[in-house]
């Protein structure tokens, strides 16, 4: 199946809800360039081209290789207010009105970036965004699970002192060998504090990870989760909980979960009855933003107009809004969809 321009306008006009992009992860080359030179921050590379021709990943650990090395050129309360902001104009374009954005603090306080000065800059961006195009968020926290717990645990303690700016934590980062379970009294602790959990698993770990990071890290909502399908059982489960999976196609065919577009699994997992989700995941690395991966799915046959439907409505139904604002977008994605029925 073609794309085709009636799809293309839908995909682009439903109102649509973002739950796993990483904000470091939409640092497209242009602006590396320009951050490195601003903030006296060398990198390896001469221009765009030379970036871009990095993007070539084997697996999610060579990516990350290259996404720690990318943000190494965030420096101050600007940059993170610019890298947000830019992410944010992009999906005000896209139709996103609602995002549930990722950052890594570990990953900037490692190189001697002040928590504040991170927070300071994104939140600015969100309540600009806010304003200026209507957008609503709820900004989460993710801890590195290739890092000790102990320092996921000092970074939630920080983040109290921010009171309640932050919505929830995350997990994230390199995933095989890295169970979620020795972060259970992290999430346990980020519970009482009436923060919202979610963790990646099932990217490249196996679905036990998946089984973990709901009995022990009380997760709320599973980032990928496309290898639950390994398991019979645990997708009975997350059908009859209705467990939200924030499923990235693009970036899975990056970084070679799946062979190809028409190989990934997303329709098979909706007719299953999952509560799945459409997202963009690191937009800038992953060769595009979230009305691509509609597109691009839809394109290679894996997804039907009433497919994407769905998956905009199940956006706003997975996401952390309240009931009444939730039906109230749902309606909304209604609407827009009759009108080009
Ligand atoms: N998986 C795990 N960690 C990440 C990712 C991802 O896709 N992107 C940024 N950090
Ligand atoms: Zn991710």
């Amino acid at each position: 199946m073609e794309g085709d321009g009636k799809s293309d306008t839908l995909i682009e006009s439903l109102p649509k809800a973002e739950l796993h992009v990483h904000l470091e992860g939409t640092l497209e080359p242009e602006s590396m360039l320009a951050f490195a030179e601003r903030n006296r921050i060398s990198i390896p590379y001469d221009d765009v081209d030379d970036i871009r021709r990095a993007y070539e990943f084997e697996d999610l650990s060579s990516f990350l290789d290259v996404y720690y090395a990318g943000m190494s050129v965030l420096a101050t309360e600007q940059d993170f207010y610019d890298l947000t902001w830019s992410y944010l104009t992009r999906a005000a374009m896209e139709n996103i009105v609602h995002v549930e954005p990722f950052f890594d603090p570990q990953a900037h306080l490692s190189r001697g970036v002040p928590f504040g000065v991170v927070l300071a800059g994104i939140l600015l961006a969100l309540e600009d965004a806010e304003a200026d195009f209507g957008i609503t968020y709820r900004l989460i926290m993710c801890f590195l699970r290739d890092q000790p717990a102990d320092e996921a645990l000092h970074v939630l303690e920080t983040a109290r002192l921010y009171g309640h700016r932050i919505s929830g934590v995350g997990l994230d980062s390199a995933e095989a060998g890295f169970p979620p379970g020795p972060f259970a009294s992290v999430f346990a602790q980020a519970a009482s504090l009436g923060l919202h959990r979610v963790a990646h698993a099932g990217e490249e770990g196996p679905a036990s990870y998946i089984t973990d990071a709901l009995d022990l890290l009380g997760a709320e909502r599973i980032d990928h989760g496309v290898r639950c399908l390994e398991d019979p059982v645990l997708v009975d489960r997350l059908v009859r909980e209705q467990v939200p999976l924030t499923v990235c196609p693009l970036s899975n065919v990056k970084l070679r979960v799946f062979d190809s577009l028409a190989e990934h699994p997303l329709r098979r997992m909706l007719e299953a009855g999952l509560l799945v989700t459409v997202n963009s995941d690191d937009p800038a690395y992953f060769g595009g933003y979230l009305c691509e991966n509609y597109r691009a799915m839809h394109a290679s046959g894996g997804l039907t107009r009433e497919d994407v439907i769905t998956l905009a409505k199940n956006s706003f139904r997975a996401s952390f809004l309240p009931d009444e604002e939730k039906l109230a977008h749902i309606q909304h994605v209604e609407e827009v969809a009759a009108a080009q029925r």
